[in-house]
């Protein structure tokens, strides 16, 4: 018999773009919508490109405002306790999925994921002067990141080969656009903004003086016990098992997991397995220009 599953009633994204920014035509279908979203002075918004340690940075401030609760963090899926501000996903049935209405519906205080660039923000969220964390990760581990969630996530357009793929993540013909210009943007914005701006590869180094900065952003205090029990439940060994976490409970027969896990590898580097010495040389060139104009830098190993 046929195999009915639903990734073939999903169907791989295709994207347009708004304002210069590829973005999926169902997000661009409610863009008027998520625009003119109203943000609340307590809501928190965790802003990241895709890759860049999200799903982490949503479960290390989920079990701060929890207290360290191990079973309150896990009410629901990441997906739905934080929602996804711009993701929607009108059909089939099983898969719905609107930010917005989750959003709308739930109480305050929020806490919200987006993958916006700053420029396309709702700018409700400046208005109501909102906490924003961002998370940035080095450009060469998170292309090798988005190409293996585009292979194991059906919801993702195509990513062509690696080769290809790579040429689309320079070129910022990717969704959500320039990893460059998104990662300065936010950059700039934290000067003028509450925005605690934060980096992957540090999270990894030393993940407990990094859980402490946002303890200290949220003016949150927890005992050592607490703040012990948030780093062994953040770890990646155990978000990895964790379907609450690692996205096995969402988007089914839509991501595939067996092609490439969503908690793939969790570590800095990795890069190294992919980019030939030819693709190096040619990303760093590449890198050098589109990097001149910021103060920003990025570690791409530890
Ligand atoms: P890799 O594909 O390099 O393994 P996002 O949540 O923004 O989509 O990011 C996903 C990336 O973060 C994946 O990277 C995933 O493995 C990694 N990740 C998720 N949880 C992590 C954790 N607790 N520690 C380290 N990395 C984690």
């Amino acid at each position: 018999m046929a195999d009915l599953s639903l990734e073939q009633t999903l169907g791989r994204a295709e994207l347009r773009e708004m304002k210069g920014i590829p973005l999926t035509t169902a997000t661009y279908s409610i863009w008027d919508q998520v625009r003119k979203f109203k943000a609340r002075p307590d809501d928190l918004l965790i802003s990241t490109y895709a890759k860049a340690g999200t799903t982490w940075t949503q479960e290390i401030v989920d079990m701060i405002q929890q207290n360290g609760d191990v079973e309150k963090c896990r009410r629901a899926t990441t997906y739905r306790r934080h929602p996804f501000l711009e993701w929607y996903i009108p059909e089939p049935s099983s898969l719905r999925y609107s930010g917005l209405e989750l959003a709308e519906a739930m109480p305050s205080p929020r806490t919200m994921k987006t993958h916006l660039p700053v420029q396309l923000l709702p700018p409700s969220f400046w208005e109501q002067n909102c906490k924003i964390i961002y998370v940035a990760r080095n450009p060469k581990d998170t292309l090798v990141s988005y190409y293996h969630f585009h292979r194991m996530n059906k919801a993702m357009p195509e990513p062509g080969t690696w080769e290809e793929f790579m040429e689309k993540f320079m070129t910022g013909k990717v969704l959500w656009g320039s990893w460059y210009d998104h990662v300065k943007g936010w950059w700039k914005a934290k000067d003028k903004h509450r925005i605690l701006y934060l980096f992957y590869e540090d999270m990894k180094e030393n993940p407990k003086q990094e859980i402490q900065k946002i303890l200290k952003f949220l003016e949150k205090d927890l005992t050592e016990y607490v703040l012990n029990k948030i780093l062994h439940n953040t770890s990646f060994e155990i978000m990895k098992e964790n379907p609450m976490a690692n996205y096995t409970k969402d988007f089914l027969g839509v991501m595939d997991h067996s092609l490439s896990p969503f908690m793939r590898k969790g570590v800095v580097s990795d890069w190294k397995n992919y980019f030939t010495v030819a693709q190096n040389k040619k990303f760093d060139e590449d890198y050098k220009k589109k990097m001149a104009d910021t103060s920003l830098v990025f570690r791409t190993e530890l």
